[in-house]
């Protein structure tokens, strides 16, 4: 394979946050081990299987300690990203998505083929696609877990029926090398509702639908064990409608500043702000004062980021630059302080970055790679 080499590395272990070379993507340790701890502790009261999102974060140290704190495995997106994961020794991983065109597939089933035992899971939403990976698993001699992918209400991929599941899942059980799984049924839909009632309405109204489908299934003699679902914003609903038995949240790891914008269900778990954008005041003029990160750094899909200290705001953002304006009361900044942003949305931050810099009270701890960055084919 192929390696990008890389000359810079912002930081180094033993080495002070204010030290740190920017823009930095910061990981604060001792708020990332609370949100770990928090969502193994919801899982494990409702019984479901976690299996976090690794999309969010892409680095192979995190999904390493996700599974040291009680997930079973973990979800990418992509092949590339799989790739990257199951190659790093992380033996358990699904695909939440749909996989479509010649080179994708056969690299998945190389994937699966040259790791007998990992479990490699992908979903399907069309009889072609499942039939094609059927067919070059059997002349790879490799083995994939199928999911069908069941469309809750997100209107993105999935079958729109119980029959199309059933028809689908008949398809893959026909395939001697392809294990039918069960369900993905994704609500992307109801995760950033700010309301809880409607995150809630839009989750039951999922699972009724998840609920007929499996129903189908069964009458058809077709085994559904699992049925995979949930993100940050609605996992406590997926995990105790007793139809889900697995979640895959990705975001509470990270929390971004979109995700805090959710009205907290008193039930649900509080998750701590753990990512941050360190960035340097690179000039400054009375009320103003210019960081050296902009979009580079930083996504803004979601709005803006926004300063961990009061008085000051986001006034503008370019390429390279993000410009504070004082608002308030707040500190006085100066030529070279040191600035913490939360991102807007964490996913599409964290893929900018080459490094992660893991800093507990104040210092640097580790600088880990996101490995599965840029990984998105
Ligand atoms: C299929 C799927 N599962 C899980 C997640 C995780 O969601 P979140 O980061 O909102 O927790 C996503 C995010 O977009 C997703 O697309």
């Amino acid at each position: 394979m192929v390696t990008r080499p890389t000359t810079w590395i912002p930081a180094a272990k033993g080495d002070r946050l204010q030290d740190v070379d920017t823009p930095a993507l910061i990981l604060d340790l001792d708020r990332f081990e609370t949100n770990l701890a928090r969502m193994r502790a919801a899982a494990a009261s409702f019984q479901v299987r976690l299996r976090p999102h690794a999309k969010s974060h892409k680095c192979v140290e995190i999904a390493r300690r996700q599974i040291a704190a009680g997930a079973i495995g973990i979800c990418c997106q992509k092949v590339g990203e799989a790739e990257v994961f199951v190659n790093a020794g992380i033996g358990d991983v699904l695909i939440t998505n749909e996989v479509v065109g010649e080179r994708k597939l056969q690299r998945l089933v190389q994937l699966a083929r040259h790791h007998p035992n990992a479990r490699l899971g992908v979903c399907v939403d069309n009889v072609q696609t499942a039939r094609r990976l059927g067919a070059l698993c059997m002349a790879q001699q490799a083995r994939l877990d199928v999911y069908v992918d069941l469309d809750v209400g997100q209107n993105r991929t999935g079958v729109a029926t119980p029959q199309e599941a059933v028809e689908l899942a008949r398809t893959v059980v026909a395939c001697p090398r392809l294990t039918f799984m069960g369900l993905h049924a994704y609500a992307g839909n109801a995760q950033h509702r700010r309301g809880v009632p409607e995150r809630r309405a839009a989750v039951e109204a999922a699972t009724r639908k998840a609920a007929e489908t499996r129903a189908a299934l069964r009458a058809a003699d077709l085994p559904c064990e699992v049925i995979t679902g949930g993100g940050t914003g609605t996992f406590i609903y997926e995990a105790g409608s007793q139809i889900f038995s697995e979640i895959q949240p990705g975001s509470y790891v990270l929390m971004d500043v979109d995700y805090a914008r959710n009205e907290q269900d008193q039930n649900a778990p509080r998750f701590e702000h753990a990512l941050f954008i360190l960035a340097t005041v690179m000039s400054q003029r009375g009320d103003r004062a210019t960081l050296d990160a902009g979009l580079k750094a930083f996504s803004t899909d979601a709005g803006l980021p926004a300063p961990t200290f009061t008085g000051w705001q986001v006034w503008s953002v370019s390429d390279e630059h993000t410009v504070l304006q004082r608002t308030g009361d707040g500190p006085s900044i100066k030529l070279g302080d040191k600035a913490l942003l939360v991102p807007s949305h964490c996913d599409p931050t964290v893929n900018l970055h080459e490094w992660i810099v893991a800093v507990r009270k104040g210092a640097v701890e580790a600088v880990w790679p996101i490995d599965a960055r840029g990984a998105f084919f």
